[in-house]
């Protein structure tokens, strides 16, 4: 008898306030098909209508989504190019239903590099979304975690270099509010999908104390109940943030 994974959902004060996924796996969906990567890409996009829907009916806060990294740049350059188009007719297609469904729409990376018009439209669906109060979408686009650390440093230099701050007081919290995300929960989740276990450059400073999960399931295959299985699997976790587990069963009980 199978049972239906939506009849024991996670209960909400036990879901992750932050999950944040690295989308891997596309092009080898494409190639078990004997399909061009393209259309990996094309599936992929499908796989975050779907699990963007079922994070904001869930009620989970954020829902951080790396789509580009810094270093997808040394894919060959036809594969650089579909990424872009896809990434702009994505958002075409899919802002208005974002925007209905109450989405706030956020970018996080080096935007510069990408064409007028793309960082123009991703800015204007930011500005379209900024009063939205559901769930929280960042999609990380040319972005990489030691880019981010990189930019806070070069950020925090030039207030020492102007005379408004002594680098004695640059510590660990002051550092983090000039990275990305620092207004936000920290993730809770990642989740990797395509069977990988690395990191691969994404939030390096926000994910000090995030708990891994990594599935062999390809991006285009996930789906809603991945999602669940992923939201049980941190349930079931004891988070520790350095102390030990005794403490943390008496504040809990405290
Ligand atoms: C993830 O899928 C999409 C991006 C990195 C943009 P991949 O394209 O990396 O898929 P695999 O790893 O080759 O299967
Ligand atoms: C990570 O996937 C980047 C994104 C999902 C955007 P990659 O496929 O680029 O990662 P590596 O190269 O296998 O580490
Ligand atoms: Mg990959």
């Amino acid at each position: 008898m199978s049972v239906d994974v939506r009849d024991s959902l996670t209960p909400p004060e036990q879901l992750p306030r932050h999950v944040a996924i690295i989308m891997d796996g596309n092009g080898r969906w494409a190639q078990q098909r004997s399909l061009p990567r393209t259309m990996g890409h094309r599936e992929g996009a499908k796989a975050v209508r779907r699990i963007v829907q079922a994070c904001s009916e869930r009620g989970v806060t954020v829902l951080t989504l790396f789509a580009f990294s810094t270093e997808n740049w040394r894919r060959p350059p036809w594969e650089v190019e579909v990424l872009m188009k896809l990434f702009l007719a994505t958002l075409r297609n899919e802002i208005r239903r974002l925007d209905e469904a109450n989405v706030r729409l956020r970018f996080i990376g080096d935007r510069s590099a990408f064409s007028g018009i793309l960082q123009d439209y991703t800015a204007k669906a930011e500005r379209r979304t900024a009063a939205n109060t559901g769930l929280i979408l960042v999609i990380a686009a040319n972005y990489g975690g030691r880019w981010d650390m990189a930019q806070a440093g070069r950020k925090l230099a030039e207030e020492v270099a102007a005379g408004r701050l002594q680098p004695g007081s640059i510590t660990a919290d002051l550092f983090h509010h000039y990275t990305c995300l620092s207004d936000l929960p920290e993730p809770d989740l990642l989740i990797r999908t395509g069977g990988e276990q690395r990191i691969s450059n994404f939030l390096l400073w926000q994910m000090a104390y995030t708990e891994l999960y990594f599935t062999d399931r390809l991006w285009p295959d996930y789906d809603a109940d991945d999602l669940e299985s992923a939201c049980a699997a941190f349930a079931s976790r004891q988070r520790r943030f350095g102390q030990t587990a005794d403490q943390i069963a008496r504040s809990a009980h405290a």
